[in-house]
């Protein structure tokens, strides 16, 4: 059985049901600080079934070694953590405790099991402004920007450290760049509470008038059209890297029972590329101005996703256009009904 923590959220609820699809039996844990119960609503309409589902804050320390006790829990996948970028900086302690302890909680639980399989959400956000593009795994960890990015540097120590000396725990970090888009279905997609800090659910709100007009952030950066590049990842393409690298688990025979993969497509693309990607699949404009750059925000970062392709052979299928209809097909379910 598949724990999931935080398989309510965003990547989470996609990787459940990529699981369920592929015939692995889930549990889903979540303290539904960030998402919503009616998520599992749509994972029950995509699976034909409806997962396990336990309301649970992994700082409490009981309820997860009760988890261990109660399911044969076989691997781990774990999504739960708070992940405003900004907000981190304001509540440091907070996401320092709800981030690094469910973490350490976790890896206690699977200790005194005796070992599992283990895959950890890491970010790009990991490597910083990088010196040299695109980015590799080899790439040098850049002193974290935010409090949000010291708990995924962190967070992927403790778990290397864990695994040197507890041989039945192996794990995998995946480095996502920046994951988009839905589920072809519209049937799960992301649920940014509040005013989006993200660029694509900022697009699609506006789009849909939720949002007078977007701003983007800088356009005097050093690239061809001036704005900011990132690697834009459909949300599919990574859940199903998850299932992949569980596999993956299962024969990994490194001396450190851990490993570091990037998922990204490999392409960079502008701001100004993606509303023009917005534009082109829904076939309107979308209002925005220029202004100031966002402080933190690096000029580009995409990846080398060759570690990837040859040792998980796992590959990016969908292009952004594909990503960013589907985004525009969820934010229309979501809002019109
Ligand atoms: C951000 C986080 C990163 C985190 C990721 C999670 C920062 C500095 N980084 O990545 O640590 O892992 O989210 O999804 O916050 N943009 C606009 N207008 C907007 C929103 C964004 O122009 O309203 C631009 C940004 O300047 C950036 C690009 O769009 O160039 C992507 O921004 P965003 O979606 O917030 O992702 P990142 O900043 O790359």
């Amino acid at each position: 059985m598949i724990l999931v923590t935080g398989g309510l959220g965003y990547i989470g609820s996609h990787t459940v049901v990529e699981l369920c699809v592929k015939g692995h039996q889930v549990i889903i844990v979540d303290d539904l600080s960030n998402s919503q119960l009616s998520v599992l609503d749509g994972i029950e309409e995509l699976c034909g079934h409806r997962p396990i589902f336990e309301r649970l804050d992994l700082r409490h320390k009981n309820g997860v070694e009760s988890l261990f006790e109660r399911y044969d829990i076989t691997g781990v996948i774990h999504f739960a953590a708070s992940k405003a970028v900004g907000e981190s900086v304001h509540r440091p302690l907070q996401y320092y405790e709800n981030n690094l302890g469910a973490l350490v909680n976790l890896l206690q639980g699977i200790k005194k099991k005796g070992g599992t399989n283990f895959i950890f959400s890491s970010s790009c956000t990991v490597y910083g402004e990088a010196d040299e593009l695109p980015i590799t795994e080899a790439a040098p960890v850049k002193p974290a920007t935010s409090p949000y990015g010291n708990t995924k540097q962190v967070g992927e120590e403790i778990i290397r450290d864990t695994c040197k000396v507890h041989p039945k725990l192996k794990a995998i970090a995946l480095r996502y760049f920046n994951p988009i888009g839905a589920h072809p279905s519209g049937k799960i997609g992301e649920l940014p509470l509040g005013v989006p800090q993200n660029l694509v659910p900022y697009i699609t709100q506006t789009g849909i008038g939720l949002r007078k007009e977007l701003s983007v952030f800088g356009n005097d950066y050093p690239t061809e059209d001036g704005t900011c590049i990132r690697d834009y990842i459909h949300v599919m393409d990574l859940a199903r890297a998850h299932v992949v690298a569980l596999h993956r688990l299962k024969e990994q025979r490194n001396e450190d029972n851990y490993e570091v993969f990037n998922l990204g497509t490999g392409n960079g693309s502008s701001v100004l590329e993606v509303i023009q990607s917005f534009e082109r699949v829904s076939g309107q404009p979308l209002n925005y101005k220029i202004v100031d750059r966002r402080p933190g925000d690096v000029t580009e970062a995409y990846a080398d996703t060759e570690k990837a392709n040859k040792i998980l052979g796992w590959t990016a299928r969908f292009t952004l256009d594909e990503a960013i209809a589907s985004a525009w097909l969820w934010e229309k379910k979501n809002r019109l009904g």
